[in-house]
């Protein structure tokens, strides 16, 4: 895993007078999952933001197989091949989970509406666990059948790049083991995954390297074991050293 998907160079983000990120640089390669890590406020949820154009960059350069995609909508970005779930879910209600799922299938290019596209949706619902409710209405699923139907949509628009904000926040420990479960059968599928989790037990055991920020700026790089008993990471974020 040698081959950079997409680089991240000296990416900044500033709201009137506060750096939110500062300078970062980073590659993500080609089918890992990157975990981004750090303390509230750190800017992580701005990082991933800029990488899908839902906010321009302040400065710097980020560029996806070696184009540059900053500076694009958010909707041409998702073109090129960069999905992601939102912090909050944002279903819709009303449909069922088949539609729901239809709903990301549409926003690829050249996107045929037909009977095919059902059996296409069946097919990323029973990658995340949830073929058996692909009829039900929204509205009566429970939280984390929700959080599968978030990511179904998202994979409905077969991207290269997953950003996952802090995915797996709110599951018990049995639910949690269900997420790390979908998390890794879609990183097998291929896609290549930046998460940002708070959840270190699953940073341990996805992640194949971490970015660390603080207070905008990056850390600490390396495999979560390296990470996660840095000294700087540790007074920064952890408190303690962080085991697997
Ligand atoms: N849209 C925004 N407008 C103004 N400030 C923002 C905005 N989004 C984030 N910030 C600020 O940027 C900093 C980094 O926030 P964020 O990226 O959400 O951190 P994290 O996801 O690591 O908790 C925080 O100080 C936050 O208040
Ligand atoms: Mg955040």
């Amino acid at each position: 895993m040698s081959d950079p998907i997409l680089r991240l160079q000296d990416v900044r983000k500033t709201f009137g007078g506060l750096v939110a990120v500062s300078d970062v640089s980073f590659d993500v390669m080609r089918g890992e999952i990157l975990g981004l890590i750090g303390p509230n406020g750190s800017g992580k949820t701005t990082t991933m933001n800029l990488i899908s154009g839902a906010f321009p960059l302040t400065r710097g350069t980020i560029t996806l197989e070696g184009e540059t995609i900053s500076g694009l909508p958010a909707n041409r970005v998702a073109r090129k091949g960069i999905a992601r779930t939102f912090q909050l879910l944002r279903l819709i209600d009303d449909m069922t989970v088949t539609e729901n799922v239809a709903v990301g299938l549409a926003f690829r290019p050249g996107q045929p509406w037909n009977a095919d596209l059902v059996t296409r949706c069946r097919r990323y619902l029973d990658v995340v666990g949830l073929a058996a409710k692909a009829e039900w209405e929204v509205a009566k699923l429970t939280y984390i059948d929700q959080k599968r139907l978030e990511l179904a949509r998202a994979l409905a628009m077969e991207p290269k790049v997953l950003l996952l904000d802090e995915w797996l926040a709110g599951l018990n420990a049995t639910e949690l083991l269900s997420g790390i479960e979908i998390i890794r059968n879609i990183s097998n599928l291929g896609v290549t995954i930046i998460m940002v989790e708070h959840v270190m037990s699953a940073i341990h055991s996805l992640c194949d390297r971490c970015v660390v920020m603080n207070a905008g700026a990056k850390i600490a790089e390396g495999t979560p074991a390296a990470v996660l008993t840095d000294p700087h990471v540790v007074e920064a974020y952890l408190g303690e050293p962080h085991h697997a």
